[in-house]
């Protein structure tokens, strides 16, 4: 697909069914991450991928993690949370490695590790498969990210569930430009 097509007609996918990426979509989609514009290449990202028997893991976290908050939850919640890692067949999570640098602040590259995320959610799209970029309470909360591995300096900046689009989609909002730019002065 043209580059342009896949920006002006992406579209979220929240049902996501099996296959999920191959290899080598897989690979390609990484490296569409691997090309977010980054200032001073400090490539402030990294990404873990979560498939297979490793959702079991991650729905395990989950449900601790929302124990954590709330030991009084009920079971029904606490099923909701173990399985939402079961909404795709696969989840990427991206996440932003923030170091002390003089000329490139947090904002810059929490910044491009955002766009690189936003690469991979395009590039899904642009290959025929489906994306859904998500975060909620999870992508902050400790012990999710202690569980994931994340270090100090590090932060879940997205579960991004991929998988095969399930359904129709809903349709492309009309994109008019004057709503959001004008020339200046
Ligand atoms: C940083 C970030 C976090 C998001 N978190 C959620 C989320 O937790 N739940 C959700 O339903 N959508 C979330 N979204 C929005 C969806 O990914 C999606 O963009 C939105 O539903 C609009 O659909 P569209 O991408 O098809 O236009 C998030 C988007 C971004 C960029």
């Amino acid at each position: 697909m043209d580059a342009i097509e896949a920006l002006h007609n992406r579209i979220s996918s929240p049902l996501l069914t099996e296959p999920a990426p191959n290899a080598e979509q897989l690979d390609s989609l990484l490296k569409a991450a691997m090309r977010a514009p980054d200032h001073k290449m400090l490539k402030p990202w990294r990404f873990l991928i979560i498939e297979g028997a490793g959702r079991q893991a991650f729905g395990d976290l989950l449900a601790t993690a929302a124990q954590a908050r709330d030991p009084e939850i009920d079971d029904e919640a606490l099923e909701k949370a173990r399985n939402k890692p079961f909404r795709a067949p696969m989840i990427i999570v991206a996440i932003a490695c923030i170091t002390e640098h003089p000329k490139v602040p947090e904002i810059e590259q929490i910044i491009t590790a955002g766009a690189a995320a936003n690469n991979i959610v395009t590039a899904a799209y642009a290959l025929g498969l489906g994306a859904y970029w998500r975060t909620g309470t999870p992508a902050f909360d400790e012990t999710v990210m202690k569980g994931l591995g994340l270090a100090e300096n590090e932060q879940t900046i997205g579960f991004i569930y991929l998988g095969t689009p399930d359904g129709r989609s809903r349709r492309l909002p009309e994109l008019d430009p004057t709503e959001c730019s004008r020339h200046w002065p």
